[in-house]
């Protein structure tokens, strides 16, 4: 259920919301003509407007990214919210009701989430209570303020074996459920469960939508381990979410990049020293979940490891994770022993930012960080530290990129610009090798629309006399191989139920691929629709077809031996000639 509601709510605020006062929201938006708005395009740099908001078709269009949609895209691509959260946006904007919950969620994930909300606020209580004043005092030597311990939802949990047991227990939730949320572990032998955090400082994970989807937990002082993270639940998995991510996304825009961090100290302490960028893996590598999550923000990533980290190897794992993504990485090294945390405690929020604006991109640090390591003195070591960073250097996925750090190396290292380039060559080679096709293929996207089809079905859009004359005439094979069939589907059936055709409408009806043609087709400027030119191009989209099957007929009477056959495809000859000497002759043109 819910599926029906949701359709409904979807089109009540489509139908309500104003794109032309959403944008500008965002963008100064210029009058440019008729219906027609202009602003500098914010999905790409650009000097001169070519952004346009269409009021009429509800509908915006950037010539010079190609970036289109509706409102609803709008506010996806701009806020980076999946569609649910973008509905649920506008709806509140419009104070238009939503169902319940809007998407269903998996039993499991929805049953972990309310286990962790009370989790949440028991951990928060304890922390208030006499019993965690051991807690409260680490966090406020740690230089932790109030403000930030409850901007963080930052608690604890006491030593014992059984305190959120209990607690969850006399607000009824099962044994099990507290177990699969992974609060309560089991033990083997005895099946017995006891509380999986005790004696620690909690900090909750809070994902984009404001749910705890899991915990982190540190020993108050020393004791091992130092962290304890929730396991894989059916509503968190540490491979997927970034520590701070909610808190940071904002000015992760504002930066125009990210700062990654170790640990949830870390993050903490810039986020109070007003660094509101910094975000941190949750004690693993960076993974491609990682690289999605972030790539909704940003593609720059300044990395503030630990400084001897960043030589090892899973340091440069989730380094070249983020390579191979296409992110431009710079690396920050502090002070021998500081990290972020220490670092920004003892010199300021001013001196750390300095920092981050002196990171060098990552291939510098780490050639400088190889040649270190080697005895460049000779061809041997040479050779060796080239060796070391050629991986990383092919790995960029720019080439133009790739060719600037030609020289930097070569600097460092004592070598010919030359040989450097040679060996970068079969680097690169080598690695395309094992590309899988799957890459290489990413660009196909982008749909062809030929200028006939394009023109048809702008023509059809804009104007009722032209719709009715071209679906009279229209033939069911007319809208075979053509990229606009699934559009002009939709807008025969609404012209058969007798309902409104607009834009909006039929972009409401269709799916991402059909949405994105009729985006770019709406944004083009034409001159207004014709009777003459939507049948030209309907008769165009018919000439190109019996084209293509005369050709399948010349094929097959080449290959065909028995002599019926041949007739049979003769005839069908003739009847097509006949038919493509029938069309209009202006159709023969484009
Ligand atoms: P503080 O001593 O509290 O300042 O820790 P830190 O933030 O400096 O952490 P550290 O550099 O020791 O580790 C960085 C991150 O790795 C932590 O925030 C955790 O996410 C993770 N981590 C560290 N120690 C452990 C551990 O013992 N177990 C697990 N699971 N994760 C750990
Ligand atoms: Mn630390």
């Amino acid at each position: 259920m819910g599926g029906r509601e949701r359709t409904d709510v979807v089109e009540v605020v489509r139908s309500q919301a104003d794109l032309r006062a959403i944008v500008s929201d965002y963008l100064p938006l210029k009058k440019s003509s008729g219906s027609k708005y202009r602003a500098l395009c914010p999905f790409h740099a650009e000097k001169t407007p070519s952004f346009y908001v269409d009021a009429d078709k509800q509908l915006f269009y950037c010539f010079g990214c190609g970036t289109g949609g509706d409102v609803f895209k709008f506010l996806m691509l701009y806020e980076k919210l999946e569609f649910p959260e973008a509905l649920k946006s506008l709806a509140t904007r419009y104070g238009i009701p939503m169902p319940e919950r809007s998407a269903p969620e998996s039993g499991e994930r929805h049953r972990v989430l309310s286990v962790n909300r009370r989790a949440l606020s028991y951990f928060r209580d304890q922390l208030q209570r006499p019993a965690g004043d051991r807690a409260l005092r680490y966090l406020e030597g740690r230089g932790i303020t109030r403000e930030t311990i409850s901007r963080f939802q930052i608690g604890c949990a006491l030593d014992g074996w059984s305190g959120l047991k209990e607690s969850l227990a006399s607000a009824g939730v099962a044994e099990d459920q507290a177990v699969l949320a992974g609060l309560l572990a089991r033990k083997e032998e005895t099946g017995r469960t006891y509380d999986r955090f005790r004696d620690r400082v909690i900090f909750p994970i809070v994902n984009l939508t404001d749910e705890p989807i899991g915990f982190g937990g540190r020993v108050i002082g020393s004791g091992e381990p130092k962290y304890l993270n929730s396991p894989e639940t059916p509503a968190f998995s540490k491979g997927e979410n970034l520590y701070g991510i909610g808190f940071a996304r904002e000015a992760i825009r504002k930066e125009g990049y990210a700062v990654l961090v170790e640990g949830y100290m870390d993050v903490i302490a810039l986020h109070q020293a007003g660094v509101a960028h910094a975000v941190a893996t949750l004690g693993t590598g960076f993974t491609t979940g990682h690289v999605r999550l972030l790539k909704r923000f940003t593609d720059r990533v300044v990395v503030n490891f630990d400084p001897d980290a960043a030589g090892r190897a899973a340091t440069r794992r989730s380094l070249e994770v983020l390579l191979e993504n296409g992110f431009e990485v710079n690396v920050v090294a502090l002070p021998a022993g500081k990290d972020p945390d220490l670092f920004v405690r003892e010199e300021g929020a001013e001196t750390y930012r300095r920092r981050l604006q002196s990171g060098l991109p990552y291939i510098e640090f780490l050639t400088r960080d190889t040649a270190g390591r080697h005895d460049l003195s000779g061809t041997r070591g040479k050779v060796a530290a080239l060796n070391e960073i050629l991986p990383f250097l092919a790995r960029l996925d720019n080439p133009v990129r790739r060719a600037g750090y030609v020289e930097m190396i070569a600097t460092i290292l004592g070598i010919e610009d030359r040989l450097v380039l040679q060996e970068l060559k079969d680097a690169v080679h080598d690695r395309r090798k094992g590309l899988k096709p799957a890459t290489l293929s990413a660009a196909r996207g982008a749909s062809v629309v030929s200028e006939a089809e394009s023109r048809l079905l702008r023509s059809m859009m804009d104007s009722e006399d032209v719709r009715r004359a071209v679906l009279d005439e229209m033939e069911d094979g007319d809208l075979e191989a053509c990229r606009i069939a699934d559009v002009l589907r939709v807008v025969r059936d609404l012209v058969v139920k007798g309902e409104e055709v607009t834009y909006p409408r039929v972009a409401s009806m269709i799916g991402d691929d059909a949405r994105d043609i009729i985006t770019r087709v709406a944004a083009l400027p034409h001159p207004p629709a014709t009777l003459e030119e939507g049948r030209a191009c309907l008769m165009a989209l018919r000439a190109a077809r019996l084209q293509r099957q005369m050709g399948d007929i010349q094929k097959r009477l080449e290959s065909v031996g028995k002599a019926e056959e041949t007739d049979d495809l003769l005839r069908l000859k003739i009847e097509l000639k006949r038919r493509i000497e029938a069309l209009p002759k202006a159709s023969q043109l484009s």
